[in-house]
């Protein structure tokens, strides 16, 4: 990422880009502390052997969601050997195996070497439990992909297992999209009993405040002002409170800063790489990539549906033909497979009448990365986020 510096001199700017970074979480959450209250009155149950409410945090990317779960997750580690938080990203681990294997992990389950059947990983979790008189808090990052994946009906066995067989999970779900629980097993919405919990967007003071704790420890003293922090708070805050966003912009800045070989970050700085982003092609998403977003992981099925759609619009009928052509698979898997390119923000949908006065309607997909898809790699900046302009 940094230019190659050649004198081995210490960066002028960015002292520990760590900080900067999205996956940083920091010691404090600063304006939430009514979010974490409300989660961990939801989960205190749980600490005393009994149930607790099963939360379903949702509200726009970069307000918070996945820091303030990961700090309580830290705060029960410390204060409880009762209750075991286990953090998964479920785009990372989508299946229910996958699942079971992060809970056995975590549990230090020294698993037979033969292959397993889920059921028989599940018992041994339960089993664990049980014997140690734990409790799990299951805390699913990204809920989508387990969901357009078919994949949450193993969450009912979990939800029930507190009554059914004496060990219990405590679940918490999260989602940028509100509407997903509407896209839930049936019986899963109806035994984990979600309750929505909505964070709101940071405003312009807010995300000021945040990027200054972060620029404290990530900056070199003096090699930024309030006006360089408030331009990246504005841009944050107009695309619904975005933290991540603002982050991402006061460290390319700096970047950008340090190329020039300036000694402090202008304003300049910031509106350069404003500018990059106001350009990019995803801006319009509901979900706006972020750099780390943007490494997807994607199926071979994904990559052949987005090279399918590389040669531009298709309808399902068409999708569905030639995916067959090269790979036989049902069109209710394709379908999910769409579903899940279309969480992760890759292609759109709209819905279009078939002849004038049809009642029938079909699906139209596009790609949402200008310049194609090519071997799994897109062949255009932008879709990484903020792409630094040469
Ligand atoms: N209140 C806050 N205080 C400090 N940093 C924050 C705060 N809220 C968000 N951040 C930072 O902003 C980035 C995005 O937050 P994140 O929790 O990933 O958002 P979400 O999961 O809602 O998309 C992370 O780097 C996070 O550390
Ligand atoms: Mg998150």
């Amino acid at each position: 990422m940094a230019f190659f510096n050649s004198s081995n001199e210490p960066s002028a700017i960015i002292a520990k880009e760590d900080f900067l970074l999205p996956d940083y979480t920091p010691t404090e959450a600063l304006h939430r502390t009514n979010e974490m209250e409300t989660i961990g009155s939801a989960i205190t149950p749980l600490m005393h052997g009994k149930s607790g409410t099963n939360l379903f945090l949702t509200g726009p990317t970069g307000t918070g969601k996945t820091m303030c779960m990961k700090l309580i997750a830290d705060q029960i580690r410390e204060n409880s050997s009762k209750v075991i938080p286990i953090y998964i990203n479920c785009w990372e681990f989508s299946t229910k195996m996958a699942v079971y294997f992060k809970i056995s992990e975590a549990l230090k389950l020294v698993l037979p070497r033969r292959g397993l059947a889920s059921d028989e990983v599940f018992e041994a979790i339960l089993g664990e439990m049980k014997r140690e008189k734990i409790a799990v808090l299951l805390i699913l990052d990204e809920l989508d992909s387990l969901v357009f994946k078919k994949e949450d009906e193993f969450l009912y066995n979990l939800s029930r297992a507190g009554i059914d067989r004496g060990a219990r999970f405590g679940i918490i779900g999260i989602s940028n999209r509100r509407e997903l629980q509407r896209f839930l097993d049936g019986r899963v919405a109806s035994s984990l009993r979600f309750s929505t919990f909505e964070f709101k967007e940071y405003d312009m003071a807010q995300l000021g405040e945040i990027l200054l704790e972060r620029a404290k420890f990530a900056l070199v003293p003096k090699t930024y002002d309030k006006a360089v922090l408030g331009a990246c708070a504005k841009v944050g805050a107009e695309n619904s409170g975005n933290a991540r966003l603002a982050l991402e912009i006061l460290l390319k800045a700096a970047n950008r800063a340090e190329r020039r070989d300036s000694k402090k970050i202008e304003l300049e700085d910031v509106e350069a790489i404003t500018k990059v982003i106001e350009t990019r092609p995803n801006k319009k998403a509901k979900r706006p990539l972020s750099f780390h977003e943007a490494d997807l992981k994607l199926s071979e099925e994904e990559n052949l549906l987005l090279q399918i759609l590389t040669g531009g619009e298709k309808s399902s009928s068409e999708v569905y033909d030639e995916f067959i052509a090269k790979k036989d698979i049902t069109k209710r898997q394709i379908r999910n497979y769409l579903m899940l390119l279309e969480a992760k923000g890759l292609i759109d949908t709209r819905e279009v009448q078939i002849g004038e006065n049809s009642f029938l309607k079909t699906k139209i997909y596009t790609l949402k990365i200008p310049g194609g898809w090519i071997n799994g790699i897109h062949n255009q900046r932008g879709c990484e986020g903020v792409s630094e302009e040469k």
